[in-house]
């Protein structure tokens, strides 16, 4: 009987709630908790082996929580870390990559583009998972390393950033791609950006996928909670008020009143 155990949901920071907004929409019912890694922030330009160590110690500390599952809401250790650490944990666990690259292959597009960090596209995680499930499906990647901080310093509306996402857009297009692939989770909050200049049809943000992909293995392994018995809880490695700032900015997270995170871990 683990179910009313918490999921533990992480991401280097604010990017993640693009995520938990969706899930806490689903499942209301669960206990949460919410871990950005604000101190090593940006996760995209890491090696693999500072991201193993980083993942390591998130897992960890969700052990410490006692958690039945732990949400990797960032997709950059989805495509690099979860292959290493996948069996050395008693919880379940939820790559985001990996759990959506099922649904956006059996849409069976001919071709698909992603927007990820460096450390993603480097991985091929979504080119190789989609054509695991569709060889058929072309897969064009491309980095945009300065999203992340655009992002997290609010600077969507300076020039330099609105020209740098359409340099991005630029290079993507001329793919003649039927869907771009948001692949990490900050990129979301750039919808306002990127829909002036390309129909907001041509985005996926793999957040709801993700989220039912979540639901629906829980359902089935008896695991989901109807009946929350405390608020969601936030954690952050650093920076607490940059945080709840930043993210207030963007979510209104269901009945979450308010995001004041606690500084732990490092
Ligand atoms: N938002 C994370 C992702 O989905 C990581 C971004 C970063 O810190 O570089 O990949």
């Amino acid at each position: 009987m683990g179910n009313e155990k918490p999921i533990g949901i992480f991401d280097s920071g604010i990017g993640g709630l693009s995520v938990f907004s969706e899930l806490i929409k689903l499942i209301p019912g669960e206990n949460y908790i919410y871990f950005g890694d604000t101190l090593n922030l940006p996760y995209g330009n890491k090696t693999k082996d500072e991201l193993i160590r980083i993942t390591k110690n998130i897992f960890d500390f969700f052990e410490s929580k006692k958690v039945k599952a732990v949400v990797m809401a960032c997709n950059t250790t989805s495509a690099v870390t979860y292959g290493y650490l996948k069996d050395k944990y008693e919880f379940k666990i939820y790559p985001v990559v990996q759990s959506v690259s099922k649904s956006i292959a059996d849409k069976n597009y001919n071709r698909v583009g992603v927007f990820a960090t460096a450390a993603t596209i480097n991985s091929h995680a979504y080119k190789k998972e989609i054509n695991i499930y569709n060889p058929k499906t072309s897969v064009f990647e491309i980095a945009c390393p300065e999203w992340v901080n655009i992002v997290e310093n609010q600077l969507q509306n300076e020039e330099e950033s609105i020209n740098n996402i359409r340099k991005h857009l630029n290079e993507m297009l001329p793919n003649n791609v039927e869907k771009i692939i948001l692949g990490c989770t900050h990129y979301p909050y750039l919808m306002n950006i990127l829909s002036k200049y390309a129909d907001s049809s041509l985005f996926i943000n793999p957040a709801k996928a993700f989220s039912e992909y979540i639901v629906s293995d829980l359902k089935r392994d008896n695991l989901l909670n109807n009946k929350r018995t405390c608020e969601p809880k936030f954690y952050v490695s650093s920076n607490p008020e940059h945080f709840k700032s930043a993210s207030g900015l963007f979510y209104k997270i269901n009945d979450v009143e308010e995001i004041s995170p606690e500084k732990v871990l490092y």
